[in-house]
């Protein structure tokens, strides 16, 4: 009998007052959750609120950036083809090249054909007429030296279609050497003639120094 009586004091303790504490303890981790609830919906509706603001200015740089890459895309592409596209013309040639030898005392002009050739990119400089002919529209640079010694007077001139664009001269012959050098840019139609004139009755000396020379290249081409 006070075996059942223990029995039942202990069961009362068990599920009474233990119960009750399990009550307040539920209680209280409800009432946490319910914070740690509020706490959450809270910080869901903040990074929301930031989200979708976030997303957008994302959305709206990469868009940017994407239409600047393509407008670049079609720039490069451009300068691509231009570059492709852009002939390369350079010469360079001297009147002899070897030895020693004055050419000169003509009673008309003569167009001087510049015999040893350096360089001649493209091939617009003919060695058989003295001649630059312009393969494409642009502009171009010229520029050439000529060289007379003993009692020579020199005089020469750089000529485009016959019309004179810039000359070198000396007529003291008294001078032991003589030289000079002389360039200019031009603005040049496609088929062009370029070349240096020597004037009548004066002279010009080249040897293996290469003293007198006519060289030429395109600055850029034009529409
Ligand atoms: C170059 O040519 C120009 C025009 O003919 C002339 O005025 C100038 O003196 C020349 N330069 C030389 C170094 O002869």
């Amino acid at each position: 009998m006070r075996a059942l009586v223990f029995l039942a004091f202990f069961l009362y303790q068990c599920t009474v007052v233990q119960g009750v504490d399990f009550l307040i303890e539920l209680h209280e981790v409800k009432s946490i959750l319910k914070d740690q609830k509020a706490l959450l919906e809270e910080l869901k509706n903040q990074g929301q609120g930031n989200g979708c603001s976030c997303i957008a200015e994302i959305r709206y740089q990469l868009n940017e950036l994407k239409s600047t890459v393509a407008e670049q895309k079609v720039k490069l592409e451009a300068l691509q083809k231009q570059l492709a596209d852009k002939p390369t013309v350079a010469f360079s040639a001297s009147l002899i090249g070897h030895g020693g030898q004055t050419l000169g005392g003509y009673s008309t002009e003569e167009i001087l054909k510049f015999q040893k050739v350096f360089t001649n990119v493209g091939g617009a400089y003919s060695s058989t007429t003295g001649k630059f002919t312009t393969p494409v529209k642009g502009v171009y640079y010229f520029s050439f030296t000529a060289f007379a010694n003993g009692k020579s007077s020199m005089g020469v001139h750089l000529r485009k279609n016959g019309e004179q664009i810039v000359a070198i001269y000396d007529y003291n012959s008294n001078h032991k050497d003589v030289n000079g050098a002389n360039r200019s840019v031009l603005m040049l139609e496609k088929g062009d003639e370029v070349y240096i004139g020597l004037w009548s009755s004066l002279y010009i000396f080249d040897s293996y120094n290469s003293v007198s020379t006519f060289s030429g290249f395109l600055i850029f081409p034009s529409e």
